[in-house]
């Protein structure tokens, strides 16, 4: 069977919670369990945490924690009666001064008050992902008056969105920043800022999680119409986090359906020209939820965002809350396979006309050049402290598997979000100089991914332990003997 390169993130909740479903899942293939810090207290997190990184050990897997913080989601108050029912043409009001928990057929409270500020006359708000649309006929201080454009139920919490944007919640909330303090302390691999406007909200998330003393990588969700409005902004967000979600459910809501596949092509192939890791997110399998599996527009939707040469594709309810976990999570590495297979996947056009900006870059781009064209290449070795090396090499295009070679716990994990990247431990200060390109062999002749005779690639610097020291790039002959 091939080995699959596209990686999978599964969101852990009450589906997958017990050790033997969790066992399953990392045995199907999960390499990234994602932690929604919208539900659950931190002792439940951090139970659930040591349980993955548990059994992942037992397995010999490598398999990072992904902490995802809830973000400002703007939603209404409660109802009395729990649910209403809207019709087409009914006229409904959202009230910055109506009781929170006595919403009526009429009215709803919503502790946002800058929802009023926000918004004017002729917008059109999205309530429950779009399920249910008005457009605001009348503004006072204190409400939007609406009509209602498409129908249906509406219950306590459901979250609002507007048609194009422009809310300006501040993107990290009270309870973000008491999470973040939780990520440090839980030692998470990634974080994922939810709703940034721009750059400045990253580096703001970032002095927090420096401030707190982690060392998460950041994961920008991009799903506000704003972050995709130009490519500038686009790309300043990007270049401020060290990875992006193409957060599908509240940008589909604000850009419009229509918008969003192209968009999410080209937030992939951005994320990929700057070096940065994307997840593709939200509704990938979503009839999963209930069904064993999926349907053929699902596995569409998963193949193409593997073809758009994403590093992960995720699951959400599917997996935290649905009924079948251990087959979204099996149906899921089978589509990417079987993607990967074509021929697209396996091509780069090795970023003809750049410049590279580093040593390093230069040395893992050359890596990419050489496996690409150099037939007997089986395996490329890179010996990383920080994962950085073989990011690189995995924005190439490739089918020759990548091997990070690190001795470091953050540093396995976080590389097993990255595309075609597979983990090795490994400490090259360990040993003498003149064994560490035998020993490094040996480990993937252990593995069974070379034999006598394969030609494998190994990155390294002059100093064991430099972050960006890499400079320079050894041909190495399986079976011959190496010094
Ligand atoms: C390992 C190697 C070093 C190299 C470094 C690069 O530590 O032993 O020789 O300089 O990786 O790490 P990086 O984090 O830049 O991929």
């Amino acid at each position: 069977m091939s080995v699959r390169r596209t990686k999978i993130v599964a969101t852990l909740g009450p589906a997958s919670n017990s050790p033997e479903m969790l066992e399953q899942l990392i045995l199907a293939g999960l390499d990234v369990a994602r932690l929604n810090f919208s539900h659950g207290t931190p002792d439940e997190h951090k139970a659930r945490a040591k349980l993955v990184r548990d059994i992942a050990a037992k397995h010999g897997r490598f398999v990072a924690l992904l902490g995802d913080l809830q973000g400002p989601k703007i939603r209404i108050a409660k109802f009395a009666n729990k649910r209403i029912e809207l019709k087409i043409g009914d006229r409904f009001t959202f009230s910055t001064s109506h009781p929170l928990t006595e919403g009526t057929q009429e009215v709803v409270g919503i502790d946002y008050p800058d929802l009023v500020k926000d918004c004017g006359v002729g917008d059109e708000l999205l309530l429950d992902d779009g399920r249910v649309v008005m457009r605001v006929e009348t503004a006072t201080a204190d409400a939007l008056h609406c009509v209602v454009l498409i129908g249906g139920p509406l219950s306590d919490h459901k979250g609002i969105n507007r048609r194009g944007g422009g809310l300006t919640a501040p993107a990290l909330t009270e309870k973000d920043k008491a999470d973040i303090t939780l990520a440090a302390e839980m030692e998470v691999d990634y974080l994922a800022v939810s709703f940034p406007r721009d750059a400045a909200d990253m580096e703001y998330a970032r002095q927090l999680r420096d401030e707190a003393g982690g060392t998460a990588w950041l994961v920008a969700k991009i799903e506000r119409a704003e972050a995709v409005a130009d490519d500038e902004t686009l790309d300043a967000l990007i270049k401020a986090s060290d990875a992006v979600m193409v957060a599908r459910g509240d940008l589909g809501v604000e850009i419009g359906d229509a918008e969003l596949v192209g968009i999410q092509k080209k937030i992939i192939l951005h994320a990929r020209r700057h070096n940065k890791a994307v997840i593709v997110a939200t509704q990938m399998m979503e009839s999963m939820i209930q069904n064993p599996m999926p349907t053929r527009a699902e596995v569409s939707d998963v193949a193409n965002a593997v073809l758009d040469y994403t590093d992960a594709v995720m699951l959400s309810a599917e997996s935290a809350a649905g009924a079948y976990p251990l087959e979204a999570v099996q149906a899921m590495a089978r589509i990417c396979v079987g993607a990967e297979k074509h021929p697209t996947s396996k091509t780069s056009s090795h970023r003809i006309g750049k410049t590279f900006e580093s040593c390093d870059q230069s040395i893992a781009l050359a890596a990419m050049y050489t496996a690409n064209h150099f037939p007997g290449v089986k395996a490329i070795i890179a010996l990383t402290e920080s994962g950085y090396t073989p990011l690189i090499m995995s924005r190439i295009r490739s089918s020759v598997p990548i091997y990070a070679f690190s001795p470091h716990r953050e540093t396995q994990a976080r590389a097993a979000m990255f595309r075609g990247v597979y983990t090795v431990p490994f400490d090259p200060a360990s040993l003498p100089p003149e064994q560490v390109s035998q020993a490094a062999i040996d480990e993937l002749l252990k593995r069974g991914v070379v034999e006598k005779g394969d030609w494998v690639i190994l990155t390294k610097g002059d100093s064991y332990h430099t972050i960006g020291g890499t400079n320079g790039m050894k041909i190495l002959h399986v079976g011959d003997k190496m010094v």
